[in-house]
Parts: structure tokens; sequence; C-alpha cells
């Protein structure tokens, strides 16, 4: 309190000193500009003096200028302290570290062309917000926060909330996964998850491989973390295992070994391919030879329009340990949840709850807990065959299209909400230049690779535009592709 050590003594006029003592902790910057004063009658109970005493001391300040009375609101400082309002300008430029410096330089968010209203945009891949069950959803809230909000709104625990992990563990095992031996973190979707493997059982420098192109968010962490990305490419074949083959033989001659390998075997981002089971089985023994674990994200499993399910890496490793997998709530929910989850080992996830704890404390029990109840009342299986429906018929649209309007090297993609394209020769930046002047834009593909490549390829996403918007637009770019020729 700003008064209590004011020390009121016989001699001097008591008004006085409590004057001196204001205009003091102004001076000192102790009493900000423009905050409120103790009203007369406060004031004078506070310090056990005589009303008068309080109004001769405001009114003297006021004299010289140095508080303010509102009518009907009080007194106010209204000194300029010099040593509080001299400028102060921290140049945090300076202070930055390596890790915002490569983030600002990655993000791609910043340096967007500008959005107009009349754009038709093929740029995202996030779900279709008029498809979300906001009424089940909406209900799951109501439900959750009547049944034990007094628990969901305190403090959780670091893995998450027991019923969704309990949850989760049978989706997996109804994946094909043996869960025996494994547990689950709840995460802030699956780019927390990643982040908190990666920082947990990487160093500086490590090597890492993954597909090239691959998940932009995951190069980022790649690199935000320092380490040195080793692409094996993914063309009109799929992966190329020879070129996975000889690279981690050379690695193996040079003494290098990574630390792990990440692969998104189903509707991969960006090409949309799906790994074959006799693929997965191959690079799933390919690591096993090298003992180098896999990281494997599920993020799109659910979105398979024409093929049959095909079962995750994960399940391979039956009582194993060498798959770290992860999924998310992202593209088969609503992505603004932010809930993912990461599938390995009891022992790992034991080790990594304590990071998580670290980092964040927890995911929003309140979330987690309206979600398991969304997920387990039978709506999300009526959701998914509902948005299946939609994006299927969407992507074969869209696939139709690009194959009637634009002139390709190939087309990849067999499910999830986007296409990916190899342009014959022609630069997918220039071409954007072109057909953002025809209000159409999408995402260039050298964004996803992580080697200076994709000059000539794009990607495709369909979800949110309509059948009209589709072919409206991919008919521009086929146009803008045909102009180069002219
Ligand atoms: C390859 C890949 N993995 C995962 C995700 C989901 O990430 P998150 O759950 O953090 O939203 C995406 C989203 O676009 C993705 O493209």
């Amino acid at each position: 309190m700003l008064f209590s050590n004011l020390k009121l003594n016989n001699k001097d006029p008591i008004y006085i000193q409590i004057k001196n003592h204001i205009e003091i902790m102004i001076s000192k910057g102790l009493i900000p500009d423009n905050s409120k004063l103790p009203s007369t009658r406060e004031l004078s109970q506070f310090l056990n003096v005589s009303r008068n005493s309080i109004i001769s001391a405001y009114e003297e300040l006021k004299a010289d200028g140095v508080i303010y009375s509102v009518y009907g609101k009080g007194t106010f400082v209204n000194h300029k302290n010099e040593s509080v309002n001299k400028s102060w300008n921290v140049d945090f430029n300076c202070l930055e570290n390596e890790q915002i410096k490569i983030a600002n330089d990655m993000d791609i968010v910043k340096s967007e062309i500008p959005w107009r209203d009349d754009l038709i945009s093929f740029k995202s891949i996030a779900p279709n917000g008029a498809l979300f069950d906001i009424d089940e959803f909406k209900k799951a809230f109501l439900n959750r926060i009547s049944l034990e909000g007094h628990k969901i709104l305190n403090y959780g625990y670091a893995k998450g909330y027991k019923p969704l992990i309990d949850y989760l563990l049978s989706y997996m095992n109804s994946k094909g996964v043996d869960t025996s031996n494994k547990d689950i973190l709840i995460t802030n979707g699956f780019t927390e998850g990643l982040e908190i493997i990666l920082s947990s059982f990487t160093e500086k420098d490590d090597y890492i491989i993954c597909e090239n192109p691959t998940h932009n968010t995951a190069k980022k962490i790649f690199k935000f973390l320092g380490l040195n990305i080793v692409g094996i490419d993914i063309d009109n074949d799929g992966l190329n295992f020879n070129m996975l083959e000889e690279k981690l033989d050379f690695l193996e001659k040079k003494g290098i070994k990574p630390k792990f390998a990440y692969i998104t075997p189903s509707y991969h981002n960006p090409t949309g391919m799906v790994m074959d089971p006799e693929n997965r089985y191959r690079f799933y023994k390919l690591m096993k030879k090298y003992n180098i674990p896999i990281i494997e994200d599920g993020f799109n499993e659910e979105l398979l329009y024409s093929s049959s399910h095909i079962f995750p890496i994960a399940s391979l490793d039956n009582l194993n340990n060498g798959v770290v997998y992860i999924g998310s709530f992202s593209k088969i929910l609503f992505p603004g949840l932010r809930i993912g989850w990461i599938l390995c080992d009891k022992s790992v996830i034991s080790r990594i709850e304590s990071v998580k704890r670290c980092k964040s404390i927890h995911v929003s029990f309140l979330d987690q807990a309206v979600l398991y109840d969304y997920l387990s009342s039978g709506a999300f299986e009526k959701y998914v065959k509902k948005i299946k429906k939609f994006y299927g018929e969407k992507f074969n649209y869209a696939y139709e299209c690009v194959k009637k309007y634009i002139p390709n090297e190939y087309i990849l993609g067999e499910g999830g909400l986007h296409i990916f394209i190899k342009l014959k020769n022609i630069n997918s930046r220039k071409l954007l230049e072109k057909c953002y002047d025809k209000g159409v834009i999408f995402m260039p593909g050298d964004i996803f690779y992580v080697n200076e490549k994709g000059e000539d390829t794009l990607r495709l996403g369909f979800s949110r535009l309509s059948f009209e918007e589709i072919e409206k637009g991919i008919k521009i770019i086929g146009d803008s592709i045909n102009s180069f020729h002219n």
C-alpha cells in the first residue's frame, strides 16, 4: 500500500507531510500517471487523520498541477514522471537466438500472397467447417461439463484424460496395433507430438530420414531443432527404396546413425500417396535392420475413399518398440481442438510424460473430455462416414478436372484432402503469379521439399471449394499453363 510507510511526525503540518509523501512516490514512479488516488475519506481513515488534512494536501497538489479531479470519478495523478516516461527500447533483434530466426525464415504464413475475396483458393488442406458436427459436439460439451465440470476445469494429468487414452488405445487396437506394451500421451495435435519426441531424443546436428517431399511443418521442426535432414525421393512410383538403401549404406559407412525415420504412409502430405502393405513391411524391415526407430504419422488414415483400409506400420511392430505412432484429430474432426496422441512403448511414454508436464503441463482437460464424450457417443463414426462421402466426391471430381485441364508429368493422390501435380517443366511459382491475377491460388510444391527441388510441382487442396469452384479454378490453372507456350 502506497501510504503504509508514511510515518507522520508531530513537527510539520500533517497535510504538508502527506503532500510531500505523494510527490515523492510520484517522482519515484511508484504511482503511475493517471492512476487513481484513494478518496479523501479512505485515506483519512487509513492514516487516522482528519479528512480536512487530506483535502488540503490534495488541493495543494492540484494547485501545483501534480494531480487533478474528475467530478464523480475521483482524483488522479497528472505528473509526468521523467525517469518512468523516458523511452526504453530493448533491442530484441540482438537477443534473438538461432531458433527464432529459423522459425521466422520458414514461416510461410508471413510471406503469403495477399488474400482477396474473389480468390478460388486451393491452398489449404484444412477440413470444411460447414460439415462440422456442431450439434453433437455441443451435446458432448454440455454432457461432460455437467457430469464432471468440477474435475475437468481443474488441473489434470500430463499424460492426458484417462477415458480418452483408453478410448484411443482400443481405437489403435482396432487398427491392428498390439497395444499391450504400449501407452498413449495426449498432445496438442500431431505437431506437438513430433516436437516432443524429437526434442526429447535428438541433439542438434543429429540426422533424421524423411520422405522428400514431406509435411512442411515437420520440415520446420527438423530445422528448428538443428537436425540434418536425409530426404528420400517420392515420385510416381512411391518411395524410392533404392535411394533409401543407398543412403542408409552411405551413412553407415560414414559412422552416422540417423536418430529417426519420419514417414506418412497413408495419404502422405503433399503427394496424397498410400504406401502399399508390401512396401510398409519393406520399410519396417529396413529400419529394423539399421535399428532406426520409425515415427509414423497417421494423421489422415481415416480419409480413404476407395482403397480398403491398410494397417499402419505400427501394426507390424507387434510387441516390439521400434515404431512411435503419432495420430491427430485435425483432419478427421476439428483442427482447432488441437488434439493428437503419441502411441509407443510404455517406458517411453512414462519418460516423455515429464517432458509434456515440463513444457505445458497438459492438453486442456475440458477439450479432451468433451472429445471423449463425442467419440464414445457414436457420433464420430457417423461423422466420418459423412465426410468420407463428401470429400470422396470432391476428390474424384477434382482428380477428373486435373486430368482434363492440367497438362502434367504425373498426378498423385489416393485420398485425403489434396492432389499433387508434377508439371512439365513449368515453374509453379511463376504459374501461381499468373493464376493469382486470374483469381486462383494454390500451394507451390517447393515448400515441401527438403532440397530446393519441386519447383515444377503444386498441391491442390479442395476441401472447402464447391464443385463449380473446383472446375473453374482447375481450368484457370490449365489455361495459365497453356499460356506459357503461346
Ligand atoms: C502430414 C501431416 N501430419 C499431421 C498433420 C496434422 O497436424 P496437427 O495435428 O498438428 O494439426 C497434418 C496437417 O496438415 C499433416 O499434413
